[in-house]
């Protein structure tokens, strides 16, 4: 009689069964494959060991106080998507190469894949879905992407514009070779640059005339 199928034994001993309990457990979810093959002792035992980190903090996200247990090796990006449901922070490559996961801190353009959640005490982060005002009305970056169709699949979109605004308040009035250069290290799979510059430069325009 054949054996029964086992459900993708991993060589360290973790199923993906025993994976996602732990994952529902954590209260996380996760993305990259480098979380895949931890141990199950770190994929469980999460227990705060002598001298280690508070687990729980407030963060400041979009002008709102926010309580959340965040473990000492998670990343803004993970807290951000899968504790808070900020999903409009993508994770594209999680090694700080594509800028997809771009959020402003204290208005400054970050990778939130390569900031420890734990080091934004007392920060302030804002996400895309920061930007908007109040009563729904877009932030006018936002706006002059529905006006260009700037993007194709989007993907990278809300890094480009985080990344933009960012920009924008420190040069508010650029021509596109300063912008280029200012919103170089975000990367677009589908490679339409030329139009999301264009995109991005009515961005600034509308920022300008608000
Ligand atoms: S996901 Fe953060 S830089 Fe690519
Ligand atoms: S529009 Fe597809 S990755 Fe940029």
């Amino acid at each position: 009689m054949n054996a029964p199928i086992q459900l993708h034994e991993q060589p360290n001993g973790v199923t993906r069964r025993k994976f996602i309990k732990g994952v529902i457990a954590a209260g996380a979810a996760v993305s990259a494959s480098s979380y895949l093959f931890r141990g199950p002792e770190q994929l469980f035992g999460q227990g705060s060991l002598p001298g280690a980190v508070e687990r729980l903090m407030t963060l400041s996200v979009n002008g709102q106080q926010r309580r959340v247990d965040v473990m000492k090796q998670e990343t803004l990006a993970m807290t951000l998507r899968y504790k808070l449901g900020l999903t409009g922070t993508k994770l594209g490559c999680d090694r700080s190469e594509c800028g997809a996961c771009t959020v402003l801190i204290d208005d400054v353009p970050h990778y939130a894949c390569s900031m420890l959640t734990h080091s934004l005490r007392g920060r302030k982060v804002q996400t895309i879905e920061g930007l908007a005002a109040p009563d729904g009305t877009l932030h006018p970056v936002q706006q002059a992407v529905v006006d260009e169709q700037g993007f194709q699949c989007a993907f990278c979109m809300s890094g480009f514009i985080m990344s933009t605004v960012g920009f924008l308040k420190t040069n508010p009035n650029p021509t596109r070779e300063p912008l280029a250069h200012g919103i170089s290290g975000n990367l677009c799979r589908c490679a339409d640059y030329n139009k999301i510059l264009t995109a991005m430069m009515r961005g600034a325009e509308n920022l300008r005339r608000a």
